[in-house]
């Protein structure tokens, strides 16, 4: 799909197949200079019934009289000012009434908020053309149409910088879009050693280092951790280095770790059928580092940033961990692994080892880590746990603006107690309370020589039911993250 600023000169002889125009409450007037070609289709529509401007709702008039375009579109916006969180709505919910409608090229024009017309255009388009195709093909009846999205844009000057806004905005979906696709495929085609491909090919095609280890070479890292999860599966594990290096050699990088679980049966502490399908999403935090550095390959902002992925399936087998197996991870700590289902945090933990030697500006560890965080938090916010409160602060202003949100949740000693047992330095799990708290205490004691958080997006990574699917998220949260920490982020 294509996506340009177009400058808006006469709004009656647009040639367009939707002039799609977005109203605040109550939805008479679109504020603009040329109002008298779009109001009175407005008040009629409002007289009528049809059309009342609430937030997210639209009406469609086909062939307008004293109009070129051939459909016009109106888009409620509900009372001004519209937030960004309203805009975006609003913009999705224009694209989805476009599905059933044979439009190919269309055009978007409000009276004020064209920035935000620009940086959430690409988003709401490029979900509703969205479609899985790796392994079945699309009917064209059920393919979105619209090929051509033109933002108009009245004052000159804007345009400019309305560009720079919708090329980022891209940017980012492109990265969402990776990430996307990859959670979504299967994990017999997504294995780790399919993960290790794509990051090649995604350094191959941005000039970014990628650097793919196997199992001897994670063996040489004393990765005890990571690799008891892996020894029950014949696929083999991948530990994945990326590296964008946008600033100077001194500039301390800033390092996004992802869980690369690319099927989660529970191993031996086996998983109940129903649902298990979903588990091949566990490698959705390993999918939104390589989304992420998708965007900031294109994007090239001045920093420095490197990604980390340990990658395996978690099996029961003959070679499987057991329940009350004690292992060794990377830091030399003994880990006691009660149950072979809480192996995300055993992965994560020897990645996060290997993290220090970056000697990182700070870490973000990005998981599918928790049940028990879907239930604390639903599919609205990621959950996020940092001891640092600048960094949560900066993550949580960041998912804000990227209208990728996270909610805080609380860290502290107190919840750690349940770790304790007689047989390790630290168990893999606590009892059932505060699940994804006791989760991110057992992480924490691997990142004591940096500033870190970690994500769990159990919860947001994808839908279920009948939009199953990978979400995409948290791309544009980490993306927005790491443009504020390089200094470059768009205006608002
Ligand atoms: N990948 C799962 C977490 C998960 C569960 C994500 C459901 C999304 C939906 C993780 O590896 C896991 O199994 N966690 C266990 C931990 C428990 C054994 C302490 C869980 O949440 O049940
Ligand atoms: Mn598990
Ligand atoms: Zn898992």
């Amino acid at each position: 799909m294509k996506f340009s600023i177009a400058p808006l000169k006469s709004l009656s002889s647009l040639q367009t197949d939707a002039l799609i125009v977005f109203l605040h409450q109550p939805g008479t007037s679109c504020g603009l200079v040329e109002a008298d070609v779009v109001d009175p289709f407005a008040a009629e529509a409002v007289q009528d019934g049809d059309f009342s401007g609430a937030l997210g709702t639209t009406y469609i008039r086909s062939r307008p009289a004293s109009l070129a375009a051939r459909r016009l579109i109106l888009v409620g916006l509900g009372a001004a000012p519209a937030s960004s969180a309203g805009w975006l709505k609003a913009l999705q919910a224009a694209a989805a009434a476009l599905k059933p409608l044979a439009a190919r090229q269309v055009h978007l024009l409000a009276a004020d908020g064209e920035s935000f017309l620009a940086e959430f255009a690409p988003r709401a388009f490029g979900e509703a053309a969205y479609r899985y195709t790796a392994t079945r093909k699309v009917e064209a009846d059920k393919a979105y149409k619209v090929d051509a999205v033109h933002v108009l844009s009245r004052h000159p000057r804007q345009a400019a910088v309305l560009k720079a806004q919708l090329a980022r905005a891209e940017d980012i979906q492109a990265g969402v879009d990776l990430t996307r696709n990859l959670a979504n495929l299967p994990a017999n085609h997504c294995t780790p050693t399919h993960l290790g491909r794509v990051a090649q090919d995604l350094g191959k095609r941005h000039g970014i280092k990628v650097e793919v280890l196997g199992r001897g070479e994670i063996e040489r890292l004393n990765m005890g951790s990571f690799l008891a999860v892996a020894q029950g599966s014949e696929q083999a594990p991948r530990f994945i280095v990326l590296r964008y290096d946008g600033a100077g050699k001194k500039d301390a990088p800033h390092v996004l770790v992802g869980k690369g679980v690319t099927f989660d049966t529970g191993g031996i502490s086996i998983k109940p059928a129903a649902e298990m399908d979903e588990m091949k999403y566990d490698m959705s935090g390993a999918a939104s580092v390589l989304g992420a550095f998708e965007a900031i390959a294109r994007i090239k902002p001045r920093i420095n940033l490197v990604g980390l992925i340990p990658a395996t399936e978690n099996m029961p087998s003959g070679s499987a961990i057991k329940p009350g197996d004690v292992v060794t991870s990377m830091s030399g700590q003994t880990i006691e692994i009660l149950n072979t289902d809480a192996e995300g945090r055993l992965i994560l933990c020897d990645a996060l080892t290997y993290a220090e030697r970056f000697k990182p500006a700070s870490v973000v560890d990005i998981a599918t880590l928790t049940g028990a965080c879907v239930i604390a938090l639903g599919h609205v916010n990621s959950g996020l746990f940092s001891p640092d409160d600048a960094l949560a602060d900066a993550l949580l202003e960041a998912g804000r603006q990227a209208q990728d949100s996270c909610w805080r949740m609380p860290l502290s000693d107190d919840y750690a107690e349940g770790l304790k047992t007689h047989y390790a330095d630290v168990a893999n799990i606590a009892g059932r309370a505060a699940g994804s708290v006791t989760a991110a205490c057992f992480l924490q004691r691997f990142t004591k020589a940096y500033r870190w958080a970690h994500l769990d997006i159990a919860g947001t990574a994808w839908k279920s039911g009948a939009a199953k699917g990978a979400t995409g998220r948290p791309v544009p949260l980490l993306v927005s993250y790491l443009l504020n920490c390089a200094g470059s982020a768009p205006k608002a």
